[in-house]
């Protein structure tokens, strides 16, 4: 029998080792359980970890059941004691999924105020052990926002990274890694760990290069995305990282820069040594302002703090200082036109 499938075997061997012993769901349970961020997320963990308990208890009483030779119509006090245990657990299950009612309702409170905040969403997707953290510290390490208390409360794997001029910010989200073959009964536990990457702005998929089965490990990242409704073939959102080409051998490390150079929707990069990281970040400004729009506006030269905010929230292309007015050619998200026409009252140029 193999061993997932046996608790009683799992409490022999906690006994023969003398140390805890958990098989691959506990495992599983366990990650899931340390990076739910959300309450959502949470909850989903507690009712998979709930119901694997619930399926194991059968297993374990039946088995003591069959040592002690008590079967028979009255039922042994195993059977009772498995009644109550299920009983006790049933109600557990029942007042965890009323809460996640409760939660999801708050949840999309939740998710419109976060929609008012005007920051887009990278979320980083991919295998475990592919380098998703290491890639977030060297991302935010050198950028975040030390004093960005909004964001610092809200979760720990999200921070706030802003570009180098500065006319750029994005959230950069870390997400749970996936493992092949996962539990169908985890697929819950696991996409509520993944919510963000649903409404996310741009999906980076962190590979691990060096890995010899990189591809499979792709082709499985690619179903569970399916299953989270993510077309990977046309959802124009995902970037491709190849991550660790410090790894690789002269050869197929420069077969892959040439394939990322000429492929849009790839970066080659080292999480470690940095390299390709400035090209990476590129891209996902490239993604990030496919809509902006160039604009033109003329301001007095008396007006410090609209040409302070076009600075701060748009790519300043040219500027012409006049003597009556300064000319501004600004590269910039549509909603920020209409925010500036509306709080400093100019009307852009007609170029
Ligand atoms: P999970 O948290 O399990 O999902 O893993 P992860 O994708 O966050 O991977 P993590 O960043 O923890 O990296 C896994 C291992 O790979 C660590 O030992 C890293 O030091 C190593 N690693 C990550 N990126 C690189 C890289 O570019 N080059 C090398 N040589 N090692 C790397």
């Amino acid at each position: 029998m193999p061993f997932q499938d046996c608790p009683v075997q799992q409490r022999n061997l906690e006994k023969a080792w003398n140390t805890k012993v958990i098989d691959r769901t506990g495992l599983i349970l366990e990650i899931f359980g340390e990076r739910a961020q959300t309450k959502e997320g949470k909850i989903q963990v507690e009712l998979a970890a709930l119901e694997y308990q619930r399926s194991r208890l059968v297993r374990s009483w039946t088995h003591l059941e069959r040592q002690r030779g008590g079967a028979g119509f009255m039922g042994g006090p195993g059977e009772r004691q498995i009644e109550l245990d299920r009983r006790i657990i049933g109600e557990k299950i029942v007042r965890l999924k009323k809460d996640l009612e409760d939660v999801r309702r708050t949840r999309d409170l939740a998710r419109k105020s976060r929609e008012r905040v005007p920051y887009p969403v990278v979320a980083l997707v991919g295998y475990t052990n592919a380098g998703k953290s290491t890639l977030f510290n060297r991302i935010t390490g050198a950028k975040v926002f030390a004093k960005d208390l909004l964001f610092a409360t809200l979760d720990p794997t999200m921070r706030k990274v802003k570009s180098e001029d500065k006319a750029l910010a994005f959230i950069l989200s870390d997400t749970v890694g996936f493992i092949a073959d996962l539990p169908t009964h985890l697929v819950a536990a696991f996409r509520a760990t993944l919510e963000q990457v649903q409404y996310a702005d741009v999906i980076l998929h962190v590979r691990d290069m060096a890995q010899e089965d990189t591809k499979e490990q792709r082709q499985d990242v690619i179903d569970i995305m399916d299953q989270l409704g993510i077309n990977y073939d046309t959802d124009e959102r995902i970037i491709e990282v190849w991550n660790k080409v410090d790894l690789l051998d002269d050869t197929s490390r420069s077969d892959l820069l040439r394939q990322a150079k000429f492929n849009e929707k790839v970066a080659a990069v080292s999480a470690v040594t940095g390299e390709g990281v400035d090209n990476l970040l590129a891209l996902i400004e490239g993604h990030l302002t496919r809509s902006w729009q160039v604009v033109s506006f003329s301001l007095p030269p008396t007006d410090g703090k609209a040409l302070a905010w076009l600075y701060s929230h748009g790519k300043v292309l040219s500027r012409k200082d006049n003597k009556k007015s300064v000319r501004v050619s600004v590269e910039i998200e549509p909603a920020n036109i209409e925010r500036f026409t509306d709080r400093f009252g100019y009307k852009e140029n007609i170029m």
